[in-house]
Formats: structure tokens, sequence, C-alpha cells
């Protein structure tokens, strides 16, 4: 941790009372809230840190593991390029791991964002809905 990271950590947490979860060098954290990817993103990086992102399947289940606490689906931090079907992180990188839904994504470029649903699948979905906020540090 760096101790601006640290700090913010510490507002979030205390501010958000949530489950927090340790995997590999990400922290994970949740408030159980459900709001929409923009103000989950905003949330997040005010506290220092960005949406959970799943680079490996030990994250995702990770994650899964907040979402079924939970019982939510939950926004991830990924997005879909101008390019119609293609999905990268926040950053712009090209997305190394993927668990999409059989048949997803489908939203042929109207569906922006990305949710994990309760068996750790993704789907790829419109970005104005109410979705479980989890933020990675
Ligand atoms: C993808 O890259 C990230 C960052 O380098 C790494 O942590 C992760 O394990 C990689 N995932 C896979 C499936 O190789």
């Amino acid at each position: 941790f760096s101790l601006k990271k640290f700090f913010s950590f510490h507002v979030l947490v205390l501010a958000l009372n949530g489950k927090i979860i340790e995997v590999g060098e990400k922290i994970l954290a949740s408030n159980g809230k459900e709001v929409d990817f923009a103000s989950a993103l905003e949330s997040c990086e005010e506290a220092g840190g960005t949406l959970a992102t799943p680079t490996n399947e030990e994250e995702n289940k990770a994650i899964l593991g907040i979402v079924k606490q939970y019982n939510r689906y939950a926004y991830l931090g990924i997005k879909e390029s101008e390019t119609s079907g293609q999905f990268t992180y926040m950053n712009g990188m090209p997305l190394n791991y993927t668990n999409w839904h059989p048949r997803e994504p489908n939203g042929k470029g109207t569906e922006k964002c990305v949710e994990m649903y309760t068996d750790g699948r993704w789907n790829d979905k419109r970005c104005n809905l109410y979705r479980l906020m989890i933020c990675e540090f």
C-alpha cells in the first residue's frame, strides 16, 4: 500500500463498513450498495481504487464470493470500446482473461458495460442499471 491508498482505503472501510476480501495483490471491498456504472466507478476512484476487474480465475472467484454474499449482480471494471463487441479494461488495454456467459457478449454495441452474474459468468449490460458496487485496491 502507498500511504495515500492506505488512508483512502480506511476512509472507504469506515464510511461503507462493508465486506473485504484479499486476493493476490488486490483487496476487494463492497458496501453492498447498488448504483449505476458511472457512480460505482467514481466512488471506487474517490476511495483510491477502481472497479473490481477480474484478470484471472482466482480474482474472478474472489469477486464472485462478494456477489454471492449479497446475491446481487455486480458491475465489473470492463467497458466496450468504440469497436462494437470489443471489450477492454478501463485503461483501454485488451482483456487477457474472460468468463462470458454462453452466447455473450451479445449487445452489439448497445450494452457497453459488463455485469457478473451470481454464477461468476459475465454479461454485457447497459450502464444505467443498479448493480452491486465492488472496488479493488
Ligand atoms: C493477465 O494479466 C494480469 C496482469 O499482468 C495478471 O495478473 C493475470 O494473472 C493475467 N491473467 C491471465 C489469465 O494470464
